[in-house]
């Protein structure tokens, strides 16, 4: 049911654009981060390890594309703008930037989450995209053609939960929420932001303890009414459309890719 039928796209969406991904060594990220470049986008890859970096920029370099190996922690104060200053730096602009770093930190109930595990979602999950909002927004304003932003929120943020999520969930409901407000703050600026809400997708975030792939494929039969998890090419996709011009009337809005989990 539901095989995936996306093939790698190509297209010239975003050519001559400059696009910022946080979280772009792994996952969806690295995904969205490919599916730009694909489409002529040349890409700041930015995350906490160099490593997973330049083997993003590397895929992208041998298909032919430009890309932009960025260490940064979205956490800290200053980072964010050091990024938006790389892309401006290296690339001539910042059209474009994902905030998709984040981290799930439970598997516990509640009241058995160790305090360090609440701070450290805070810090990366809100705080990090509230800082990278601002240095985007502050730069983006400042250019004719404006810019497009999209974070990365979560199913679990207003759409529905799980058990040992409730922290997570919290930091995703308040990245909806910062989105959609900044989205209306911002909009006559030029500047123009979007959710994606993803569900279960095909990256080690969304295995529980001790499961496989296959078992988390068996979880997806029984319990999602698509009956598989997302591929990261679809969440990328979702995002790619936010980011485009064919979206230009799409304002604050929180896209949901979840295989009908929130059904
Ligand atoms: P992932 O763990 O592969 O990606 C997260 C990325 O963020 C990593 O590259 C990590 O290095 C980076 N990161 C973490 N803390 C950082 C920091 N302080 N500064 C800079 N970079 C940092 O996981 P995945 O699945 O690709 O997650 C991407 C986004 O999608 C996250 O925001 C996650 O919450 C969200 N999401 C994922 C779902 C899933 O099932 N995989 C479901 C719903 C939302």
């Amino acid at each position: 049911m539901g095989e995936i039928a996306l093939m790698a796209t190509t297209g010239d969406r975003f050519s001559g654009r400059t696009a910022l991904v946080t979280g772009g060594g792994s996952g969806i990220g690295r995904a969205v981060a490919l599916a730009f470049a694909a489409e002529g986008a040349r890409v700041v890859v930015a995350g906490r390890r160099p490593e997973p970096l330049k083997e993003t920029v590397a895929l992208i370099e041998e298909r032919g594309g430009a890309a932009l190996a960025a260490p940064a922690d979205v956490s800290r104060s200053g980072d964010a703008e050091a990024l938006v200053a790389a892309a401006v730096d290296h690339f001539g602009s910042l059209d474009v930037a994902v905030n998709n770093a984040g981290v799930f930190r439970g598997g516990v109930p509640l009241a058995d989450l160790p305090e360090a595990d609440w701070h450290e979602q805070l810090a990366v999950n809100v705080t990090g995209v509230h800082l990278a909002l601002q240095a985007e927004i502050r730069r983006m304003r400042t250019q004719p053609t404006g810019g497009a932003i999209v974070t990365v929120s979560s199913n679990f943020g207003v759409h529905t939960t799980a058990p040992g999520a409730a922290a997570y969930a919290a930091t995703k409901a308040a990245v909806t929420a910062l989105s959609r407000g900044a989205a209306l703050d911002h909009i006559r600026d030029g500047v123009r932001i979007n959710v994606v809400s993803p569900g279960a997708t095909a990256t080690p975030m969304s295995l529980r303890a001790g499961e496989t792939d296959a078992d988390r494929a068996e979880r997806a039969r029984a319990t999602l009414p698509l009956g598989r998890v997302s591929a990261t090419e679809e969440i990328a996709a979702a995002v790619l459309y936010l980011a485009s011009d064919a979206a230009a009337s799409v304002v604050g809005t929180d896209l949901l890719v979840d295989s009908g989990a929130s059904l």
